[in-house]
């Protein structure tokens, strides 16, 4: 977590908890004891991320200080063809995390910088270090990379953090080019980095689409590439150029064996084209769907903040008791078992349905 002022400080109500964020279920009277908010006017009590995990904490009796750190997972929000909801899903994702109390760090890995302007960041004119800078650092001998100068404090309290973009990051692939072992510069990053890492429990990544070695770095940091799916013929042709990437990571490192979780993007039961893709997806691809269909909601449109908007920000945080809201927290809740993403070493991942 970086020591800079949070661009935001989100609460929610103690029924939004109880309804959507603790698994399993906990009473409004045990929220507020374990929380310690039970004195004064209970109805005026709000909730903080922070919160959750404290609530969560007591709940599972962990003391955080005993727990090991390691590197946390990546989930690499990836697809071949652009426009299919890499930025929204990767934004509302990594909210929905941080929600559900878990220590969260995005990386921007886009030079277009769109998740950088949703969190309220404006990448045209502000400073920024971003995940290309790092890498450099991260292999010159300079001694370790000085990420937190990099990051920004979104929600206070280290639960959400992101490593911004801008335009520049284009220039890591021309720097790439030319260095040994150039796949595994950034995952060699992660490794080297893992006192500076470890203070997170998932990283979310928004990817660039097209295939390019910085995106091809970000793959081969990740167990699971999450393909981001829009429902249309283009994207049922676009996913086995994915699938193949994965194929040459898998081919030229044996011990990786990276694979790829689907998420279908846009689904609307008035289009055709949206049900026979995903009738498609539904057939092709059954071990890799993951159950949770996000359909089409107008509010992901409004999340496009301009430099100067009021509203920032991903949908899970600006309309949590939304439709949009409730599909992306579900899939956040089936991904922690997927990515092993554990709340201080504490696996409450919920066992998938699905039979693979
Ligand atoms: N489920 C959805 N329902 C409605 N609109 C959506 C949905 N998902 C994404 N969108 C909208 O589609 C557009 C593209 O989404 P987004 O920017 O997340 O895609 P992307 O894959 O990151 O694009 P790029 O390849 O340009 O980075 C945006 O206007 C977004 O608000
Ligand atoms: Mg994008």
């Amino acid at each position: 977590m970086s020591d800079n002022q949070a661009l935001r400080d989100p609460t929610f109500r103690g029924k939004f908890v109880c309804d959507a964020l603790v698994w399993p279920s906990i009473s409004l009277h045990m929220l507020k004891k374990l929380t310690g908010k039970e004195t004064g006017d209970g109805s005026r009590h709000v909730y903080r991320p922070s919160d959750v995990r404290k609530l969560k904490l007591a709940q599972y009796e962990i003391d955080e200080s005993s727990i090991e750190t390691k590197r946390p997972p990546v989930v690499n929000c990836r697809m071949a063809k652009g426009g299919t909801g890499k930025t929204t899903v990767a934004a509302n994702l990594a909210t929905a995390f941080a929600f559900m109390g878990y220590k969260t760090l995005m990386i921007d890995g886009d030079p277009q910088a769109s998740l950088t302007n949703m969190m309220g960041i404006d990448a045209s004119s502000e400073d920024i270090t971003h995940i290309g800078h790092l890498m450099e650092e991260s292999v010159s001998n300079k001694g370790p990379a000085d990420i937190s100068r990099a990051t920004r404090t979104v929600f206070p309290d280290g639960m959400l953090d992101i490593i911004p973009a801008d335009i520049t990051l284009t220039n890591a692939d021309g720097w790439l080019m030319n260095q040994m072992q150039r796949e595994t510069v950034f995952d060699r990053m992660l490794t080297g980095n893992a006192d500076f890492f470890s203070r997170y429990e998932v990283i979310v990544v928004d990817s660039a689409p097209g295939t390019s070695l910085l995106s091809m770095n970000i793959m081969v940091a990740t167990h699971t590439q999450l393909a981001v799916c829009w429902l249309d013929r283009e994207n049922l042709k676009a996913l086995p150029i994915l699938l193949g990437n994965v194929d040459e990571i898998n081919s030229a490192y044996p011990n990786h064996a990276s694979d790829v979780e689907i998420v279908a993007n846009g689904y609307s039961a008035i289009y055709k084209q949206s049900k026979e893709a995903l009738e498609v997806l539904v057939a092709r691809y059954p071990h890799q769907l993951n159950e949770n269909v996000i359909q089409q909601y107008s509010g992901f449109h409004r999340q496009q903040a301009l430099p100067g908007d009021e509203s920032k920000g991903a949908v899970v945080e600006q309309d949590p008791n939304g439709p949009g809201a409730k599909a992306m927290m579900d899939l956040a809740k089936s991904l922690l078992g997927r990515y092993r993403i554990t709340l201080a070493g504490f696996d409450e991942s919920i066992p998938s349905t699905r039979g693979n």
